[in-house]
């Protein structure tokens, strides 16, 4: 067994450490600027110097969450996501967890937390809480990536081992009962490094107080094949890697093996 999985198994959470390069952080940074000016430029605004600038001049004319959605959009577009999943030491620790038939969640939402997020708002600022909850089926891996992450930012705070508690009673986003006594911590984690957690891992946002906004994207992955324990079968999955055995399913077309589907008839005799 590797260290991820040891870590995973045992506390519910780990961090692949540096699996994404540099250069795809800033293309999707680059991406989400772009987004963002192209909108300003849309309501006849000037654009402003840098990202986080130009992120709360537009959340003057846009709630957040609609931003948050304009620009996952985006990066699945330009298919900054299936990059992210071409990162070979990424994709080797996930294989190694739930195997070769990968697919990733294609509605995910970028999640902004800025220095004007309160603490009352639920969605921005969220309380410890199991992806469970929200359809997660328990046979994924949730992926927390970093894509502006900077000292003084804060991350996420998660209960260690939560995942062995078993499905958490909650109302209204919040659980009912926690244990008395439980330990908690704060996520390490730096810009290329990649933090997965199961679906029953209780977890929730520290509130950045940074002057630039913090970004992560967080993602759920899952095996096609694993039968689904949650509400995943409503979700759109997108297929990223495959086994050997999936790739000649798709190669032979269907399950009915039809012979010579492709090849030309003055081929067969
Ligand atoms: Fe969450």
């Amino acid at each position: 067994m590797n260290s991820t999985t040891e870590q995973i198994q045992k506390n519910g959470f780990t961090v692949i450490k540096n699996c994404i390069n540099n250069k795809i952080l800033s293309e999707i940074k680059a991406c989400i600027n772009n987004k963002l000016i192209e909108k300003l430029k849309d309501l006849k605004k000037k654009n402003k110097k840098d990202l986080t600038s130009n992120y709360f001049e537009l959340k003057k004319y846009f709630p957040q969450f609609n931003i948050q959605k304009i620009i996952s959009e985006e990066i699945l577009k330009k298919n900054l996501i299936d990059k992210l999943f071409n990162q070979k030491k990424l994709i080797d620790n996930l294989i190694y967890l739930i195997g070769p038939d990968l697919s990733y969640h294609m509605d995910f939402e970028v999640a902004i937390s800025d220095k004007k997020n309160k603490k009352e708002e639920y969605y921005f600022v969220k309380k410890y809480h199991q992806e469970f909850w929200s359809g997660m089926g328990l046979e994924s891996l949730m992926l927390w990536i970093p894509i502006n992450l900077k000292k003084g930012m804060g991350t996420l705070e998660i209960i260690k081992a939560s995942h062995e508690w078993g499905h958490i009673p909650h109302q209204n986003r919040e659980p009912l009962k926690l244990r008395k006594k439980f330990k908690s911590t704060i996520l390490k984690i730096d810009n290329g490094s990649v933090a997965l957690f199961t679906a029953l891992t209780l977890h929730r946002t520290i509130k950045n107080d940074h002057k630039e906004i913090r970004i992560a994207i967080p993602i759920t992955v899952r095996n096609f094949n694993y039968p689904n324990h949650g509400n995943s079968d409503l979700f759109n999955f997108k297929p990223m890697n495959m086994s050997f055995f999936t790739k000649m399913r798709k190669k032979l077309g269907n399950p009915h093996l039809s012979p010579f589907r492709t090849i030309p008839l003055e081929e067969i005799e």
